[in-house]
C-alpha cells in the first residue's frame, strides 16, 4: 500500500514493488487518470492484483474507507509506504496557521492515521514493515521549502524512531528515507529549464538530479526482509547534499 501514488515518487515505488510480484494498492487524492495509469503499468509489469483508491490521508474517513476495501480483498498488509505529502514555501511571515495546520495534517498527522488505521492489517501479515517519505528538509534547515514543511518531516523522522522501538515487539520495522530535490511536480519549478537544473545539480556534490527511481529502490530495500535487521533508520538520498 503506497498513499499518494498517482504520480512522483509514489508511481515509482508501486512499480518497483508490482516488477517483484507484489499486489499493490495505488491511492490519488485529485489525479485519477494519472493512478489509474500507475496501475495499469503495475499491471503490466506483473502485480498480480491492483487496487486503486481514493484516499485523503489527512480524513480519518477516507482512510477507514481504503481499510474497509482492502480488508475485504486481502487478508494482511506486508507494506505501508507512507508517502503521500505537499510541498510548502514562503517564510514565517506570509505563512498563515492555515498554511501551517495544512501541511502539518497531510505530511505529519497524516503519517500517523495511516499508520494507525492500517496497523491491524500490518500485524496480521507474517512479516509487516513501515517506510515513511521523510525529507532532507527534516534533517537541514539549509533548504528551500518553509519551515512548516521542514518540521512536518522532522517530525516525520521523530514519529519513525519512536514507532520503530513501539513495534518491534510486534515485528514491524519502521524506517524512513529523507531525498533532497527529487525530479517530480512538487519540485519541477526548480528544474524547468537548463540553467536551472544546472543550479540544482551543482548543489549535489554527486551532480545528479535524483530521480524517483532512485527513492523507490531504496523504499523497496528498507520495506521488504533484505533489511530484516534496520529499524528506526532514516536513509538519506540526497547526492552528497547534506552528510550527517
Ligand atoms: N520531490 C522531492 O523533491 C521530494 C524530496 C523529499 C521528500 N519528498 C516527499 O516525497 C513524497 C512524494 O513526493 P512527490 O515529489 O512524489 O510529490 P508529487 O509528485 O507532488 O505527488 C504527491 C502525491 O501525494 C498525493 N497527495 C497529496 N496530498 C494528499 C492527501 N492529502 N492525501 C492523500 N494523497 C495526497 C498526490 O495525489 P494526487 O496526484 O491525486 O494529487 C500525489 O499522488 C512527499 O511526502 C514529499 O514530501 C519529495
Amino acid at each position: 500500500m503506497v498513499t499518494g501514488s498517482s504520480r512522483g515518487i509514489g508511481r515509482a515505488v508501486v512499480l518497483r514493488f508490482a516488477s517483484e510480484g507484489y499486489a499493490v494498492a495505488v491511492t490519488y487524492r485529485s489525479k485519477r487518470e494519472q493512478a489509474l495509469e500507475t496501475a495499469e503499468r503495475a499491471r503490466r509489469l506483473g502485480a498480480p492484483d491492483v487496487v486503486v483508491l481514493r484516499l485523503d490521508v489527512s480524513s480519518p474517513e477516507s482512510l477507514e474507507e481504503a481499510r474497509r476495501v482492502l480488508e475485504s480483498r486481502w487478508p494482511h498488509l506486508n507494506v505501508l509506504v507512507n508517502n503521500a505529502g505537499i510541498i510548502h514555501f514562503g517564510g514565517i511571515d506570509e505563512t498563515s496557521l492555515e498554511d501551517w495546520e495544512r501541511v502539518i495534517r497531510v505530511n505529519l498527522t497524516g503519517v500517523f492515521l495511516a499508520t494507525k488505521t492500517f496497523l491491524p492489517m500490518l500485524r496480521r501479515a507474517p512479516w509487516a514493515s513501515i517506510v515513511n517519505l521523510a525529507s532532507i528538509a527534516g534533517q537541514t534547515g539549509n533548504v528551500v521549502a518553509s519551515a512548516a514543511y521542514a518540521a512536518s518531516k522532522a517530525g516525520v523522522i521523530g514519529l519513525t524512531r519512536r514507532l520503530a522501538v513501539e513495534l518491534a515487539p510486534h515485528g514491524i520495522r519502521v524506517n524512513a528515507v529523507a531525498p533532497s530535490f527529487v525530479e517530480t511536480d512538487m519540485v519541477r519549478e526548480f528544474i524547468d529549464t537548463p540553467e536551472k537544473r544546472k543550479r540544482v545539480e551543482e548543489m549535489h556534490p554527486l551532480r545528479i538530479i535524483i530521480q524517483p527511481e532512485d527513492v523507490a529502490e531504496a523504499v523497496y530495500f528498507l520495506a521488504t526482509p533484505a533489511s530484516r535487521a534496520i529499524t528506526g533508520h532514516v536513509l538519506s538520498i540526497n547526492a552528497g547534499r547534506f552528510t550527517a
